[in-house]
């Protein structure tokens, strides 16, 4: 049976890394899947393009984990797959089951689409794409939440900020200023 792990991936953190991991144990074939919005591409940080090269590069290991694109209903794009794909999606809390609950009734109303759910590891339960591209703007350590493709790409996208905290750090009296 195959799997589509659809998301932003804005960008993948180290709790979907755990997700997609036991998902390729589970499953015979794992799609991860950008689902793009062109009227969303504005709040990215990072453009579609750069999220599927740091997915490529931080799911190489897996033999059977590829990585896609689409930009429409994910229904539609489930009905492109081979028959009896699920969707995965991850679950960190409680707090996120509501949502998810939602979206899988949606994606089973609109396009009899199954949804399966795999809990992260509770050490990742804090972790989410916001809160690492909050961390990274400020020139913060990201390096245990996000896998090492994300973290180089985050270290580029900040290139600036990162060497002014470096800087800061070696002469704490400019720390914050
Ligand atoms: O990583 P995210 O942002 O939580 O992923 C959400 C995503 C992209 C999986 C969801 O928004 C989605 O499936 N978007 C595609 C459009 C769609 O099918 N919408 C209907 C279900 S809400």
């Amino acid at each position: 049976m195959n799997a589509v792990f659809p998301g932003s991936f804005d960008p993948i953190t180290s709790g979907h890394m755990d997700v997609l991991t036991r998902a390729a144990k589970i499953f015979d074939q794992v799609t991860v899947t950008v689902m793009h919005n062109a009227r969303k591409q504005g709040r990215h940080l990072f453009t579609l393009e750069e999220r599927m090269d740091i997915l490529r590069e931080a799911t190489a290991h897996f033999p059977n984990v590829r990585v896609d694109t689409f930009g429409g209903l994910l229904v539609d794009y489930m009905a492109r797959q081979e028959t009896g794909s699920v969707i995965v999606r991850g679950l960190r809390a409680v707090s996120d089951y509501e949502y998810e609950l939602q979206i899988a009734h949606l994606n089973r109303q609109i396009g009899d689409a199954e949804t399966v759910f795999i809990m992260a590891a509770t050490r990742w339960s804090f972790v989410s794409s916001s809160m690492v591209r909050e961390i990274a703007s400020h020139g913060g350590d990201v390096s245990e939440m996000v896998p090492r493709a994300s973290a180089s790409a985050l270290r580029r996208k900040h290139a600036d900020v990162y060497a002014e905290r470096e800087t800061e750090k070696q002469n704490p009296a400019l720390l914050g200023r």
